[in-house]
């Protein structure tokens, strides 16, 4: 399963990056409401977990943070050192590994937007989430929606953890790609059971610029939500 979606991330990541400035679910549903979750990032360490190209890492830069991003994706990796020049710390690194190479209490922050629906477990990321942030740290998590998912693979097993696949084609190819829906619970528990108290989640809307990228999701996604972001505070 593993091996799957590396290879499909190593196949989209090119054309991943060239859409991700306007791709209307990144740009206008899932980061808005992830920075607002994530807040002033100035003067921070923040920890991209899962950074894909590094766009959430330019943006942070940008804001004055410092960012280490990892991904289990060569490419992406690559993709990330070259959108951020020499700015940022970024390596290949599996989300459901140990974070060894890591100091505790390192982080201000930790972010992992659109990924943590990969694993099958999330308690050894959460873990290692709580161990590197600095007490009082903020996690900021994205994933899909979990009653979006038990709908869209018309799931019969709501209690769950299931492997699923779908084929995704808005990256120019078609691509399978492998993941795993679960239940509310298993994406609350994982969080409140390692360390954490969750202060804030968000169901939400697309921002109002969605609307000329893509009419139909813009109306879906203002009746049903896709996505829901998670804010833990370390206790
Ligand atoms: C939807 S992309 C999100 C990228 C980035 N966080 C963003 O929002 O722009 C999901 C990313 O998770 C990465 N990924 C999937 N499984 C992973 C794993 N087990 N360890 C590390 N990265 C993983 C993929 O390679 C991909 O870059």
């Amino acid at each position: 399963m593993k091996e799957k979606i590396i290879a499909a991330y190593e196949e989209l990541a090119d054309s991943y990056d060239a859409l991700i400035e306007h791709k209307p679910h990144n740009a206008y549903y899932d980061r808005p409401n992830t920075l607002k979750l994530i807040g002033d990032a100035n003067g921070k360490n923040i920890l991209d977990a899962a950074c894909g190209p590094g766009k959430y890492a330019e943006i942070l830069l940008k804001q004055g943070a410092t960012v280490t991003g990892f991904d289990n994706s060569p490419r992406m990796v690559e993709l990330a050192k070259t959108r951020n020049k020499n700015d940022g710390e970024f390596f290949v690194h599996d989300l459901s590994a140990p974070l060894e190479m890591l100091k505790n209490e390192s982080f201000d922050t930790v972010v992992c937007a659109l990924a943590m629906h990969y694993l099958e477990d999330w308690n050894t990321s959460m873990q290692e989430f709580c161990r590197v942030l600095k007490p009082k740290g903020t996690l900021v998590i994205s994933v899909e929606h979990p009653f979006f998912e038990y709908l869209y693979f018309k799931s019969k097993k709501y209690f769950e953890v299931e492997a699923v696949k779908a084929t995704w084609g808005g990256f120019g190819k078609r691509i399978k790609m492998h993941s795993y829906r679960r239940p509310l619970i298993e994406c609350i528990k994982p969080i409140t059971n390692n360390g954490f108290y969750i202060d804030k989640l968000i169901e939400p809307k697309p921002v109002p610029e969605f609307e000329k990228y893509d009419q139909r999701h813009y109306k879906e996604l203002n009746t049903f939500p896709a996505f829901m972001h998670i804010r833990g505070i370390k206790k």
